[in-house]
């Protein structure tokens, strides 16, 4: 449907600029690094498998956006650079952030974007429940490692986390936080994407109270596409639901490219530049629904969180970000 189906307008080029992205290698993060290395930037795809990577890496090379010609595209592109992360382990998002550090001169951009849903019941390595680790926790470790980072390549840096309007249904189950009394493939994806903009929100506030600027956040809907995302749910929900689910949102809603422009969007549009902390929908701002609103919230989940990754939820952000970053030292 038309309505659903904003296109980002922005014409910023991303030339010098380095962005990181992970889950490139399919659906929304793919299009999304299409979308970068037209601009100029220097992109960064963050995955898990070497051989979906690099055909990948073969895709956006050859195929543009729809917007822009091949030839023109090619000719303005920027760089594509892979690195390996797995969400699924703390260790591998320490190792790769910590080559990060190591190896790029800087990031301006941090889009959070891997997911799974409808996953079955199954606990980390670190001993989280897999959908709360992969959506939450990695990411969480991720952006804190990166931070310094993206503080020192500011002003104009944005961390974009890809949630859904499926956190309307979420809570944050405090008291049984990996869900082993109770999950449901539904509870264990919606709390985790009510765990984004809770993220979003809650590093908004604590980057302001420590007068660090420069580096905005942001949280989205997507839209509803057909991607891989539904992998799971023929086995965690009923046979045929992922093809019932891709071919019911190809025909109403977004395609994968129509599906990215929010991501892109808060990414680089100039009119979010001075934004932060901030969930949005179809290329704006948009209500967030449910417990968002809620400050003390936010911290709890902060705070449960740190406890989970062995982090001090130390209240001087600057303290913090050093007691994180000396994790990877
Ligand atoms: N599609 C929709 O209708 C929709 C709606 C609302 C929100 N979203 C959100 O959009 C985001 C992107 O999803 P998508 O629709 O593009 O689905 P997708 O095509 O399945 O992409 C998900 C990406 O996440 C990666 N990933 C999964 N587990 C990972 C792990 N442990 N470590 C590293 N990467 C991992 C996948 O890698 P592999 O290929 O190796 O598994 C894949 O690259 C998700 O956060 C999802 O919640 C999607």
């Amino acid at each position: 449907m038309w309505f659903f189906k904003k296109m980002c307008t922005s014409k910023a080029r991303l030339d010098g600029k380095t962005v990181v992205i992970t889950g490139a290698n399919s659906g929304i993060g793919k299009e999304t690094a299409r979308d970068f290395y037209g601009r100029g930037a220097r992109v960064i795809l963050l995955c898990r498998n070497m051989e979906k990577m690099n055909e990948a890496v073969e895709d956006i090379k050859n195929n543009p956006p729809s917007r822009i010609k091949k030839d023109e595209y090619q000719s303005n592109a920027g760089e594509l650079a892979i690195y390996s992360l797995d969400l699924s382990s703390l260790k591998s998002v320490r190792d790769c952030a910590k080559n990060l550090l190591v190896k790029e001169a800087a990031i301006h951009i941090l889009v959070n974007n891997a997911g799974v849903a409808f996953h079955p019941y199954q606990k980390t390595e670190d001993g989280n429940e897999m959908t709360l680790q992969t959506n939450h926790l990695g990411h969480f470790l991720l952006t804190l490692l990166l931070l310094p980072k993206m503080q020192s390549s500011s002003p104009g840096c944005r961390i974009v986390n890809v949630s859904s309007i499926f956190h309307i249904v979420g809570n944050i189950n405090f008291d049984d936080i990996n869900l082993e009394k109770s999950y449901t493939p539904t509870k264990g994806y919606t709390q985790s994407k009510l765990a984004n903009i809770l993220f979003t929100k809650e590093l908004a506030r604590r980057l302001k109270k420590a007068d660090i600027h420069g580096v905005n956040v942001y949280s989205l809907h997507p839209g509803l596409m057909p991607t891989e995302i539904s992998r799971h749910s023929n086995n965690t929900l009923f046979p045929g639901v992922a093809f019932l689910y891709n071919c019911l949102t190809w025909l109403l809603f977004k395609n994968v490219e129509e599906g990215a422009q929010t991501t892109i969007y808060c990414s680089v549009d100039e009119k979010a530049a001075n934004e932060t902390g901030l969930y949005y929908s179809d290329c704006s701002v948009a209500t967030r629904l449910r417990r968002t609103g809620d400050d003390q919230y936010a911290k709890n989940l902060w705070d449960v969180s740190c406890k989970l990754l062995h982090l001090e939820p130390e209240e001087d952000f600057t303290t913090f970000l050093q007691t994180v970053s000396s994790q990877i030292l």
